[in-house]
This record gives structure tokens, sequence and C-alpha cells, in this order.
């Protein structure tokens, strides 16, 4: 049996170890989908997940990665065919089943998407679970009543990956978008994605009373803590705040004011646990009306598999703005 390479992750207790290393076919995590992965992609969760830095891969060995875009191989499901394009985010990948940082990937039929038309498999990881996750978040807020006409939509964590989607998608849609980030060095960058003001967290000045004077129609919040609380504060009636991420820290203290007096909404967004229907729905989204405009200057790094452990490094370090996207083989 021919044999491949992939990124493997191997824990014994506390102890995490990432190795580039190659296997066979048969070792792969069951599935009906037989998959060539042309792309994928780095994520917050995947940096945390193969330095061992939080507890993501539940089980071991495994391959990392929770995007993979690439061509059917071979399938025992009669809805996709040998030679088809497909994605794959989330839906445990990289976490319970092999991941996308592979040659090869067999997935569960019941989590693969058809490349929309309107996307390349490589347009498609520079989007990823963090493309996904922004859109889904505005998919979520509208559906909740969000409008422009509410007031500027703040971005936290505005230039990571979903913040800089999150930035794009919601500007193009019509909001203001405040966008907070830590790097002074981003202002042009967010700018370019269509932020009206970019500021640093305490350029923003938020108050810390359970109330505090509307500022915001809404918020994408990719840093949780103490900052999501303040945001909440200052929603205006009816917000909606989306629960993206933590990125400062998981914790959220808060009073139910917000919520009791202004009928503010937080709400959840989880990309890996997305239905099918509203996962196709969103994708085919992201690949027509709500394509990223600058999506080739959002993508800020290519990486092969050799060099994702120093990849990873930099995003938890707070040395990346927008995407790292993972070449595999090139699409044809
Ligand atoms: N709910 C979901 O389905 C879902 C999906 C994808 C991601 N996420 C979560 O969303 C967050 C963003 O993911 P990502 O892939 O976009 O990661 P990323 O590219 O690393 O972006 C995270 C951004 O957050 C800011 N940040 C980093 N460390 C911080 C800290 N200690 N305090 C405050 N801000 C900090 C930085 O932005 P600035 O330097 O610009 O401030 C950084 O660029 C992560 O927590 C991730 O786990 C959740």
């Amino acid at each position: 049996m021919k044999s491949f390479w992939a990124l493997r992750v191997h824990t014994n207790g506390d102890d995490v170890a990432a190795k580039l290393q190659q296997m066979t076919q048969d070792e792969l995590t069951a599935g009906e989908v037989l998959i060539g992965v042309h792309y994928s992609s780095v994520n917050y969760k995947d940096a945390l997940g193969a330095t061992g830095k939080g507890k993501i891969l539940r089980r071991s060995p495994l391959n990392a990665g929770i995007d993979a875009a690439g061509m059917v191989l071979e399938s025992s499901d009669p809805r996709f065919q040998p030679g088809q394009k497909v994605i794959v985010t989330g839906c445990g990948i990289g976490e319970n089943d092999d991941g996308g940082y592979a040659e090869l990937i067999r997935v569960k039929a019941s989590s693969v998407v058809p490349l929309p038309e309107g996307l390349t498999l490589k347009e498609a990881m520079i989007l990823g679970t963090a493309g996904f996750t922004a859109a889904l978040a505005l998919s979520r807020m509208e559906n909740n009543h969000q409008r422009p006409e509410m007031g500027p939509i703040l971005v936290t964590g505005a230039s990571g990956g979903v913040g800089s989607f999150a930035v794009q998608i919601f500007s193009q849609a019509g909001y203001d978008v405040h966008a907070v980030s830590g790097k002074h060095e981003a202002v042009r960058y967010l700018n370019t994605l269509g932020a009206k003001e970019v500021l640093t967290p305490a350029d923003l000045q938020l108050g810390r009373r359970p109330l505090e004077s509307v500022k915001y129609g809404g918020a994408v919040d990719n840093v949780g803590g103490g900052l999501l609380a303040q945001i909440l504060a200052h929603t205006q009636l009816w917000g909606n705040v989306a629960a993206i991420g933590l990125a400062d820290r998981a914790e959220l203290n808060t009073t139910v004011m917000p919520f009791i007096l202004r009928g503010v909404s937080l709400l959840g967004v989880s990309s890996n646990n997305t239905p099918m229907p509203l996962r196709q729905e969103i994708w085919r989204k992201l690949a027509s009306e709500w394509k990223p405009r600058h999506l080739q200057q959002t993508l800020t790094r290519t990486v092969g598999l050799k060099d994702l452990m120093g990849a990873f490094d930099d995003l938890l370090h707070r040395r990346v703005h927008g995407r790292i996207l993972v070449e595999i083989r090139s699409e044809e």
C-alpha cells in the first residue's frame, strides 16, 4: 500500500508531540469518502491542538487540521464521485477523526460539502473555518433582525482569520464596521478590508457598569472575557453579539441587564456543529454575494506541511495577521 505524509499528533498524558511522518491509508480513521487533499489552513484551534496548548485532539495518534479541500478519490456514498471537488471544515476532523494536514483524508459523507461554483479549492481554504464562521455570524445575527441602521458592528481580534473576514463580510453587507486590534501595524490592512474605524482595546474606552451608553449595533467577538462583558453593556436595543472565540479568555462575567433591559442577544456560533443544510447555504453565499472582495489580501502566508509548527508558534504569539494557507498539492 502506498504511503503518504501527514502531520500526526501523538498524545501521552500531558505530553503532545506533532510529527511529520509517513502513514498508510489503512491507518486513517473511518469514513465513506477518501479525499486527496490539495489545501488546508491554519486556525487558532489547530495551533492550540497541535502544540498541546489546548486539549483539542480527542484520540492519539491523530492527524491534525480542522479544514481540508481536495478531490474525491473513492466514495462508497453515491452522493460523491471520484474527481469531484469538495470541502470539509470542522465536523470533528482534526479533533475526533483524522484531519486535513495530510495528503489523504477519509471522512464521513455527512461532513462533505461539494465545492460551490464561484470558489476554487484554494479560495475555499483561504476562507476555511475562519471565513465560514464569520459568515455564520452574519447569518445568525441577520436571522435575529440585525440591520445596518442599528449602528456599527464592533469586530474584536479583527486582524485574525475570523476577524479579517468579519470585517469584509459585514462591511460588504452594508454595516459600518469598527475593528478592534491589538496590532498597531494592522490599521492600514483593516481599513483596506473595509473597516470604517480601527481602534486598540484601550482606545475603545468602554465602561464597566452593567449598562453603559449605546455605542454599537452589535458585535462579532473573537476574544471573550472582560471585553465581551463590556461590549454587551454598550450594545443597542435588540442588538446581537456573536460569541465566536476565547483568544483572551473563556470566562464571561456579566449581568442580565443588557438582556432584560435592552433585549440584547448573545448568539452562540458553533462552526463545527453547523447542520448540513445551513452549512451548504453558508458556503453558497461565500461563493457568491458574500464572497470577500479582498480574499487574496487576506492570505498573508502559504506554508507546506513541514512549516506548520513555525506557523502555529507565530499564530499563538500574535505575530500573524490574516490567513495562513497550507498547500499540500496545487489545484490542477
Ligand atoms: N465558534 C466557532 O465556531 C469558532 C470558529 C473559528 C474560530 N473560533 C475562535 O475564534 C477565535 C479567533 O480564531 P482565528 O482562527 O481567527 O484566530 P487568529 O487568526 O489567531 O485570530 C485571533 C485574533 O485574536 C486576537 N488575540 C489573540 N490573542 C489575544 C489575546 N490574548 N487577547 C486579546 N486578543 C487576542 C488577535 O487579533 P488582534 O491582534 O487584531 O487584536 C488575533 O489575531 C479563537 O478563539 C478561535 O478559537 C471559534
